[in-house]
């Protein structure tokens, strides 16, 4: 079955690596994973007090109800001096309140960092991981993917990756994480069906000796 992935990219630019990368990953597995980019640089800096209001930021309700529906998220971002994009930790933060309704919660997560540097984002790509685990997020462990040397080079005229190790390690990645997301949910659904069934299982009286 196709899980719905919403991507998060950590970058506005126009002409972000990091969103052709992601968009080489839906074209990669395109028929398991049913992704849909969701937008963030329209969310107002996250402020504590909006939780008290009646009525949330219209960006944030949206964004929120987007990240809700998803079975999975994946992230991916550049590095900005050696950390997450204030764009993207924005984000997260928006998503993770009002305290107790956090649209991340249990949610399966991967996360790619792209960059044109030799270390391929590895500062922003552990950080965004510190957040998921505070967030109860699964993140998958493996292929870790700290993409360097990524350029516009990088990508053919359609803008998707070229032939080579990157894609490789792409696809890779992306078969990856659909069957990190297909554990996490079948897992759950079985546990489920378990309990439904020892629920309606008749129960033994135990004799007295
Ligand atoms: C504010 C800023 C800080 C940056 N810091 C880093 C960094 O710490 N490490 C790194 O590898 N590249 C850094 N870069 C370079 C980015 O990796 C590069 O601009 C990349 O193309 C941004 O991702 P994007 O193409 O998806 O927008 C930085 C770029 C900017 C604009």
């Amino acid at each position: 079955m196709a899980y719905k992935i919403a991507i998060i990219v950590g970058s506005l630019r126009e002409g972000s690596l990091n969103r052709k990368v992601a968009r080489s990953i839906c074209a990669l597995r395109g028929d398991n994973l049913d992704c849909s980019m969701i937008e963030i640089g329209d969310l107002p800096l996250y402020n504590q007090d909006y939780d008290a209001l009646p009525q949330q930021p219209e960006p944030y309700v949206r964004f929120r109800k987007q990240v809700g529906a998803a079975d999975g998220i994946l992230f991916v971002s550049p590095e900005y001096n050696r950390g997450i994009p204030g764009v993207l930790k924005n984000a997260i933060d928006v998503g993770s309140r009002p305290y107790g309704a956090s649209v991340w919660d249990r949610k399966p997560a991967a996360i790619v960092t792209a960059s044109p540097g030799s270390i391929g984002g590895f500062g922003s790509n552990h950080q965004i991981r510190q957040a998921c685990v505070f967030l109860n997020m699964p993140v998958m462990q493996q292929p870790e993917a700290y993409l360097g040397h990524v350029t516009d080079d990088s990508f053919d005229d359609s803008g998707c990756l070229k032939e080579g190790p990157l894609k490789e390690l792409v696809t890779k990645l992306a078969h990856a994480f659909h069957d990190w997301v297909e554990m996490i949910h079948r897992s759950r659904q079985l546990i489920a069906e378990d309990a439904a069934h020892a629920s309606k299982a008749p129960k033994v009286e135990r004799e007295h000796a």
